[in-house]
């Protein structure tokens, strides 16, 4: 083995190594040296520069490494800055050394490839008109940071730790508040659980449902994927149930089987109907006969253009329905909180669940979004947010009307953040979604969220682009379906 070592002034420095019987192939060159001038200590650097080495690959496994008596030499330091890198190396399990053998690289190490450059998993896209994405140019940034401000500052000091794993108590009681006013629920405080995102209760629910007994859960169909796949996570098995233009079919689903149902009643993933009265009816009356549990997914259920919004199921049957929501259609997913409204009989069960995961909705942000609601921010920004939505929404409509003609959109309220357009039998939607996605717009095809055959479609976001783009973004979009 070879060893080049260099001193400061960078004049390499050979040193032949002859040390006891080696098994190389080759005779590996160690580019090795210390830099006085380096902050770092010197048996740090030859640590970090041998571990690289074996990383590499440039020493491979049961290379010989010389004796610290021969590289304390060529480098120019005292054999404990060797020793110490060795041993520490060693310590890892880099190197091996043994009473009276050379030090080697050990058997085990096999040399790393190098790291593809990391790859965005949602390439950013000209045009964004996937249905989830609110408008997140409207943050209102400077609102929020006032409220993390007045948080940090008056926080007491058990914020900063672990919490309530239900959720800080102020800012449960201002949540029950804000649902009881604005979404008409039936919300008690001790029975409002905080979160990280919908996502976080959705998982934790499909979890404990698991460790009930419980077997299969229903969906709307068509419905919001993710839901399929949280549920199928969790080794529950999933059964579709149709929407009308009325909302869930409650016949259907009381053929299931299933214990427990996720719909989306102010505002249906995707098709955009709001679940009428008497489906809400009925679908209390399933829950009470079966008792079954109903998952209300209020995903975005303050936003409603056309009238006032409709209120939440939860307010019919709090015992028979938990109730979901998050921050991340009415303001950002950044702002990461989910909250619950869960039945009395379910609250600590889920409490515990919840707990299991230690999850999100840190204690100074909770407190910041309970500023931001006492303060009227929150409704604040959903007055603007409507306003500004449903212009865009008019946008989307009147592009689609005039570029894309053979789109169909579905008879649904004026609401949300997306509108579903279903195309002319035999399109492929999925190969339309990745044409668009080719010509820089981002779009959801109905046959993502659908369980069984059915018309082919387009999930449009309008809430994350203004106007112009809107309008930009539908001609490329009718350019990729052919001009129809
Ligand atoms: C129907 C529906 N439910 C729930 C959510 C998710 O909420 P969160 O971001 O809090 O997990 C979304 C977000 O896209 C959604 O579209």
């Amino acid at each position: 083995m070879v060893i080049v070592s260099m001193v400061e002034d960078g004049t390499p420095l050979l040193v032949r190594y002859t040390g006891p019987v080696v098994s190389v192939s080759s005779d590996p060159v160690l580019l090795l040296r210390v830099d006085r001038d380096d902050p770092l200590a010197l048996h740090e650097q030859l640590e970090r520069r041998l571990r690289e080495d074996v990383r590499s690959g440039r020493l491979a496994a049961g290379d010989p490494l010389p004796s610290t008596r021969t590289l304390a030499a060529s480098l120019g330091v005292s054999r404990a800055v060797v020793t110490e890198a060795y041993s520490q190396l060693a310590a890892e399990g880099y190197l091996s050394m043994r009473q009276g053998a050379p030090v080697r690289v050990a058997a085990a190490i096999r040399a790393q490839e190098p790291q593809q450059p990391a790859r965005s998993l949602l390439p950013r896209m000209a045009y964004d008109l996937r249905p989830g994405v609110p408008d997140l140019a409207g943050f209102p940034r400077a609102a929020w940071v006032r409220s993390l401000r007045t948080a940090w500052r008056d926080a007491p000091s058990d914020a900063l730790g672990e919490g309530d794993p239900r959720g800080h108590p102020e800012l449960r009681r201002t949540l029950a508040a804000y649902l009881r006013r604005a979404r008409g629920a039936a919300a008690d405080s001790e029975q409002t659980l905080v979160s990280g995102s919908f996502h976080e209760t959705f998982s934790a629910v499909c979890r404990w449902l698991r460790s009930t007994g419980v077997r299969r859960v229903a969906v709307e169909d068509p419905g919001w994927h993710p839901h399929r796949l949280a549920i199928d996570h969790a080794g529950l098995d999933v059964v579709g149930v149709p929407v009308d233009h009325e909302g869930l079919c409650v016949d259907a689903l009381a053929e299931t089987g299933a214990s427990a149902v996720v719909v989306t009643p102010a505002h249906h993933f995707p098709t955009g109907v709001t679940l009428g009265a008497r489906r809400r009816a009925e679908l209390v009356a399933w829950a009470e006969r079966e008792e079954g549990l109903i998952i209300e997914d209020d995903y975005d259920g303050e936003l409603r253009y056309d009238r006032g919004a409709v209120g939440a199921l939860q307010g019919l049957a709090a015992e028979r329905v938990l109730y979901l929501a998050s921050t991340s259609k009415r303001l950002a997913r950044e702002v990461g909180i989910g909250y619950a409204l869960a039945p009395s009989w379910l609250t600590w069960p889920l409490t515990e669940a919840l707990a299991v995961e230690a999850g999100g909705g840190g204690g100074v942000t909770q407190l910041a979004l309970r500023d931001f609601i006492e303060r009227g921010e929150l409704d604040r920004h959903l007055r603007r947010s409507r306003v500004a939505y449903a212009a865009r929404r008019a946008a989307l409509v009147d592009a689609l009307a005039r570029r894309l003609p053979s789109a169909r959109l579905t008879d649904a309220p004026a609401a949300g953040l997306f509108v579903l357009a279903t195309l002319p039998e035999g399109t492929d939607d999925a190969a339309l979604a990745a044409r668009a996605a080719e010509a820089g717009v981002a779009v959801e095809p109905l046959s993502l969220h659908r369980y069984t055959a059915g018309p082919a479609g387009l999930v449009l976001g309008f809430a994350a682009e203004a106007e112009p783009s809107i309008d930009r973004a539908v001609a490329l979009l009718a350019d990729c379906a052919g001009g129809a």
